[in-house]
């Protein structure tokens, strides 16, 4: 069993973003600047986008935090997106979910500039990503591809079990696995809470993405030998051992499934580290874009 480490991957991709991000300031002048946008004061919201403002001083970007009270209106914000697309020195745009129930979600992601969208979470996104004409692709699935590719696994015609189809992780990471692509080329399952028979499935599956959200979920009966595991859990967990209180879980039962794998992600330290090197990745490519 060998151990998928986002760390490791994660700081591979930050290194070389560092250095492309030197090289392009040096050849245009610009200096990659992603801003974030906070609405309300949920906890893990919180610690996501402080981790993304802290990775982006790390390899070199500007970032630019707007935050908002829970009750903010929806004109309010889609103003704020405004204003961010018609700002040539703001690349990338992302509004961090979810989002307060009288918000109208998608009405928000409609109006990102495509070409500021490193979420990948626009429609124009997903459809150039279903297309295989991936402009920007969403950072969790993207991440994972990073990762297998970095560790060189093959994944040509295995079959690939997802659970969970988010429009987030769950059914791009289907998509992009069933794609003619290296990693990629794969026979995919998408599995949700309708499925029937999911043991069985899962037990047939070369590789497994547990998407769904719930901590330990995935059980060492439901794997086969010598199967890859990608984690993409990261609930809190009280626990009063932490500073913090809580512990993050994965969704899958690591300690039990982790002997009967090929390669397994840990959380932490896994997956969630994987997505935001992507995100960095896709604002470099922003970046790019405006030079054009
Ligand atoms: N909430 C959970 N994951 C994500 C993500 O990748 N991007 C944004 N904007 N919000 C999220």
């Amino acid at each position: 069993m060998e151990i998928l480490s986002g760390k490791i991957v994660a700081e591979a991709v930050k290194t070389q973003i560092t250095a492309d991000t030197i090289l392009h300031k040096n050849n245009t002048g610009i200096t990659p600047h992603l801003a974030a946008i906070l609405i309300g004061n949920d906890g893990a919201s919180e610690t996501y986008v402080a981790s993304k403002i802290k990775n982006c001083a790390d390899v070199g970007f500007k970032s630019t935090l707007i935050r908002f009270d829970g009750d903010a209106s929806q004109a309010a914000i889609e103003a704020a997106i405004v204003q961010l697309n018609n700002d040539t020195a703001v690349h990338g745009i992302l509004v961090q979910l979810p989002l307060p129930k009288h918000i109208n979600e998608q009405q928000i992601i409609n109006l990102i500039n495509p070409l500021k969208d490193v979420d990948g979470f626009h429609p124009i996104s997903i459809g150039n990503m279903v297309l295989g004409n991936a402009s920007f692709i969403p950072a969790t699935p993207y991440g994972i591809m990073l990762m297998l590719k970095h560790y060189g696994i093959d994944t040509v015609g295995k079959h690939a079990v997802v659970i969970g189809r988010s429009n987030i992780v769950g059914r791009p990471m289907s998509i992009l696995l069933s794609q003619a692509t290296n990693p990629g080329n794969c026979t995919v399952t998408l599995c949700h809470s309708k499925t029937q028979n999911l043991k069985a499935i899962c037990k047939e599956a070369d590789i497994v993405i547990a998407a769904l959200g719930i901590p330990g979920f995935l059980k060492a009966d439901m794997v086969k030998e010598g199967a890859i595991i990608i984690d993409v859990g990261i609930t809190r967990v009280a626990d009063s051992s932490k500073k913090t209180g809580f512990a993050i879980k994965g969704d899958v039962d690591f300690d039990a499934v982790a002997p009967k794998a090929s390669f397994i992600t840990p959380v932490p330290g896994g997956v969630g580290l994987m997505t935001i090197a992507a995100l960095l990745t896709n604002t470099l490519t922003a970046a790019k874009l405006a030079a054009q």
